[in-house]
């Protein structure tokens, strides 16, 4: 594959030369969003109300387990509707899932999808809800506006603040032989509805609320700095970033404290509004390779790449960056390029404080060229501030390899 400058450059604006043609700069898809405790009330009400009488819960093992899939949707049990579970969910889904879960939503005659759980089960889902009336294989639907045109309603329950998928209309799906990350995005993916509960939120541990916390930070960074102005992806992603800096620390040092846990559930979803408008950066583009090759969860491999990825664009991002250093707080310094650069260190601090490594071990040097060529073809898919080279690649890679 050809990977010089020039023809990555090319490649780059003739897509987003094009995909602006197509679509505009007109916000995408909205839906209905219920907030606070008692949210997935609302929304069990709301999926009764339709009609729903058969509903495909897709969720993984443990929550299935501590009954906290069931708890969140009472309100459908006590109205009738009959649940038909798939909870094999694993992290990273394959479409190995899909296929598996796809089986019980034919079988059970589902009209509706809900997902209660992470990313991935939420992205399962999505693709799952592809499957009712199509036999293709749901690796052919990789790509934008790919899938069958039948796509169930889906409905969304997060029980982490990271993700933002319940806010957006795409799903990423691994290939484990590939060793990539595959992405679906379709307008039908978005859900209907989602619940935003901060009580299913309380017994996340701390790990996991941090990584997850840093992964809805690299999405409002990565959509506010970009180059698309579309839709509210600079209002959603302020907000997001904002939301992170404010709450995400006591999220992490109290567990139990709602208030927190609902700063970060509202937080996530403005970053998942964000990058359905206009996706994500090189920060995911690193990441999802380090992801896909060695296993390291996608927030943990977001927050070892971010401070390096935003250094690398302090001159093209530089505005972006000053305007997040005063909405947050971090710095009011007179030149835009002391606030940047006050801002890319509050990010490395932030990160640092909740507890996450800038190295890992599982990196493997023998990989960073491969890991380096798949980061920059799925970069050139992306609307950075600019795009990073080979040699910078790899020298993040060598930043953040444990010696
Ligand atoms: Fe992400």
């Amino acid at each position: 594959m050809l990977r010089s400058m020039p023809v990555r450059r090319f490649k780059r604006g003739f897509q987003l030369g094009l995909i602006k043609l197509l679509i505009g700069n007109k916000a995408a898809g909205v839906h209905l969003s219920y907030v606070g405790q008692g949210a997935t009330a609302d929304l069990c009400r709301r999926i009764v109300d339709i009609g729903h009488t058969d509903v495909l819960v897709v969720t993984d093992k443990a929550l299935k387990e501590l009954g906290l899939a069931e708890r969140a949707l009472a309100g459908l049990i006590d109205a009738g509707v009959n649940l038909h579970w798939y909870a094999g969910v694993d992290p990273d889904p394959t479409f190995a899932h899909v296929v598996e879960g796809s089986k019980v939503l034919r079988s059970a005659g589902c009209t509706a999808v809900v997902a209660v759980g992470g990313g991935s089960s939420m992205d399962a889902a999505k693709i799952i809800a592809c499957t009712r009336s199509s036999d293709e294989s749901p690796d052919k639907w990789v790509g934008l506006n790919k899938t069958p045109e039948d796509i169930v309603p889906i409905y969304a329950v997060p029980t982490t603040s990271g993700t933002g998928s319940e806010a957006t209309m795409g799903a990423v799906i691994k290939d484990p032989a590939e060793k990539l990350k595959h992405i679906i995005v379709a307008e039908g993916l978005l859900p209907q509805a989602v619940a935003l509960d901060p009580e299913l939120l309380l017994g996340l541990p701390a790990p996991v609320t941090a990584a997850t916390g840093i992964d809805a930070l690299t999405h409002g960074i990565e959509a506010y700095i970009c180059i698309w102005d579309r839709g509210t992806r600079k209002e959603n992603g302020r907000l997001a970033v904002q939301g992170v800096f404010r709450w995400l620390e006591r999220a992490v040092q109290n567990p139990g404290d709602i208030e927190s846990r609902q700063g970060m559930a509202v937080a996530a979803y403005h970053a998942g509004i964000a990058i359905n408008q206009v996706g994500v950066g090189n920060v995911h583009a690193i990441a999802h390779q380090l992801g896909a090759r060695f296993g390291i969860p996608h927030g943990q491999a977001n927050a070892l790449v971010l401070p390096h990825v935003l250094k690398a664009c302090l001159a093209e991002a530089e505005t972006a960056l000053a305007e997040l250093a005063v909405v947050t707080q971090v710095s009011d310094a007179a030149s835009p390029a002391a606030r940047a650069q006050a801002f890319v260190e509050a990010v490395t601090d932030l990160i640092a404080k909740v507890g996450i490594a800038d190295t890992d071990p599982r990196i493997q040097s023998a990989e960073w060229t491969a890991v380096a060529h798949a980061a920059m073809d799925e970069s050139d898919g992306y609307v950075s501030p600019r795009l990073l080279s080979k040699a910078e690649m790899m020298e993040i890679l060598e930043r953040i390899t444990v010696r």
